[in-house]
């Protein structure tokens, strides 16, 4: 579960988020639309620990972040966070020196300390999912774009995170890969994950997110279930970006 309550955030003296509030309940997903800088990317940067928020509060399954915590206690508990967020970045971040499964198979070995074996069988199903079984010892520069950003979705998965976090999953992929990662996607959230996907897609979002929230310039325009925002959004603006999102 994610309860974000008035949340405001400033950059040099800018502010990029204001007043945000929103809920995502446990396995349900939420998606993010908005037109290029309406402040997305940040969103997820302070949900995840990345960008320390200015005013208001986020509670990430029982981890609370406030604006007004000392700087030891909140990153003490955006450490804690981080068990529980997996993120996949617009830009990827894939590790240039290790394989396609040394890729997935690095966090769930050091970090949750599984056995390689267990870690390997994981990794292969996953990319099996994502149709990249064959590529398991490929190095991700050998990849196309697509593929990359595929495995690093399966890279995310792996850890089983509560808590997972998706900017502009399918910007590589073309419409068979996108639909399906979006049944991969919908297949973890009814094995309990809890989902927050920015997208550009529309067409991606329909279908795998439950609830919608639409940006502009920082600001929450709408948010509700995916069918009312798409299909009778209570602000004009909403229905002149989906309009033209379509
Ligand atoms: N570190 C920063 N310092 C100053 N301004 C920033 C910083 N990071 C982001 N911004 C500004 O905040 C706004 C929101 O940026 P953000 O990356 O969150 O947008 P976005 O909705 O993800 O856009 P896109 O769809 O292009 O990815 C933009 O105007 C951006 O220029
Ligand atoms: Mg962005």
């Amino acid at each position: 579960m994610i309860g974000v309550k008035d949340l405001s955030k400033q950059s040099n003296g800018t502010r990029i988020l204001r007043g945000v509030s929103f809920e995502v309940a446990p396995q349900t997903v939420l998606g993010v639309i908005g037109a290029s800088g309406s402040g997305k990317t940040t969103l997820l940067r302070c949900l995840n620990g990345l960008e320390r928020i200015d005013g208001g509060a986020i509670e990430c399954d029982e981890v609370r972040l406030d604006a007004n915590l000392s700087a030891n206690e909140y990153a003490r508990r955006v450490k804690e966070l981080r068990r529980k967020v997996g993120t996949v970045f617009q830009h990827l971040y894939l590790f240039p020196h290790l394989t396609v499964l040394g890729n997935i198979i690095e966090a769930p070995i050091h970090v949750l300390q599984q056995p390689r074996r267990k870690a390997q069988d994981e990794a292969y199903e996953l990319l099996d999912a994502v149709g990249l079984k064959d590529k398991a010892r490929r190095y991700p520069e050998t990849l196309s774009g697509g593929e990359q950003q595929r495995v690093a979705i399966a890279r995310a998965l792996a850890m089983h995170p509560a808590l997972l976090m998706f900017d502009e999953p399918t910007s590589a992929l073309d419409p068979k890969r996108s639909a399906g990662l979006r049944s991969l996607l919908r297949g973890f959230v009814e094995r309990g994950h809890t989902m927050v996907i920015v997208s550009h897609a529309i067409g991606f979002l329909d279908g795998l997110a439950d609830r919608l929230l639409y940006m502009e310039n920082g600001e929450v325009v709408e948010y509700g279930e995916t069918n009312q925002v798409l299909n009778s959004p209570g602000d004009p603006r909403t229905k002149d970006f989906v309009e033209q999102a379509k």
